[in-house]
């Protein structure tokens, strides 16, 4: 099938890639920015536009790996273009890679459409390994879903038929897991690099905390102040963290949920 990818940034830039070395045929990216299409398209050999004007009309799929709030934009002016192509052949399938978004965001402007998301966090820089990753797909029309459970699988075996709903919950956790997880290292980056103490002091804990969870359900490895109801240490923590009141806040609200996750037991 063939597969234009719309976007340059994280997840358009591994998701081509892993596609390409897969042996997907993808025939053109975009980006609005001359240097970030080129570099793309360049790295997979393949054209790019940055301009949708000039979007390739006779692909299978479009993927708008865009960032959320662009997603109905792009799905406007790509369906403008396309308009007059549509008359003689069949419509394409049209999917987002966003964890958030309804994949209704798209049904005003595409017969077929659906969501393509892959469960992982992207950095441009950072490499990637897709065939452990999970895949998200779904989509209104059953031939849809096929379409991209195969193209899926050409990544991963984990492949999931997620709805909508389910998606969304999916991505508050995913949240949790991943972006508060790194905030609250970087708070804890911040802090000891002010107080001239390495960060890697800490990374056979931060190791060990993930390898865990891995072979147990993380409340029954719980550990720290707020799980044993220490009170003294949690007074100590707050009276030094008083010079930091944003981390402060943050450190109360996660001692107040560990509390309370233990009331509930
Ligand atoms: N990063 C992750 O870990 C991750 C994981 C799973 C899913 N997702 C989802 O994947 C999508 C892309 O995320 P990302 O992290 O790759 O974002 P990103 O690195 O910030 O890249 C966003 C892309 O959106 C394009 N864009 C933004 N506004 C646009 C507009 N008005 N018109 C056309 N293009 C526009 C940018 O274009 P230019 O190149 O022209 O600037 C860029 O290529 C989002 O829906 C996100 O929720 C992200």
């Amino acid at each position: 099938m063939k597969i234009v990818v719309v976007g340059a940034g994280n997840v358009a830039w591994h998701l081509s890639k892993a596609l390409h070395d897969a042996g997907q045929h993808i025939v053109q990216v975009y980006s609005r920015l001359d240097g970030r299409a080129a570099r793309l398209g360049n790295e997979i050999g393949v054209s790019y536009i940055t301009d949708l004007q000039h979007i390739n009309p006779d692909a299978d799929i479009y993927i708008l790996a865009v960032r959320d709030a662009a997603i109905e934009i792009v799905a406007e002016k790509i369906r403008k273009r396309l308009d007059r192509h549509f008359e003689h052949q069949a419509e394409p399938l049209v999917v987002h890679t966003s964890g958030a978004t309804p994949t209704t965001l798209l049904q005003p402007f595409f017969k077929h459409y659906g969501v393509f998301y892959p469960l992982q966090t992207f950095s441009i820089d950072r490499p990637i390994t897709f065939h452990t990753l999970p895949i998200c797909v779904d989509a209104a029309q059953a031939s849809d879903v096929d379409m991209l459970f195969e193209l899926a699988k050409t990544l991963t075996p984990k492949v999931y038929r997620i709805s909508n709903e389910q998606r969304q919950i999916l991505h508050v956790t995913a949240v949790m897991v991943n972006n508060f997880t790194n905030h609250l290292y970087t708070i804890a980056h911040d802090i000891l690099q002010q107080e001239n103490i390495d960060f890697n002091i800490l990374k056979p804990l931060i190791n060990e905390t993930v390898n865990k969870i891995q072979q147990h359900p993380p409340a029954t490895m719980q550990t720290g102040p707020a799980k044993r109801s220490d009170d003294t240490t949690i007074q100590r923590h707050l009276t030094y963290l008083e010079k930091y009141p944003d981390y402060r806040k943050v450190y109360e609200i996660l001692t107040e949920s560990i509390l309370n996750d233990d009331k509930t037991e």
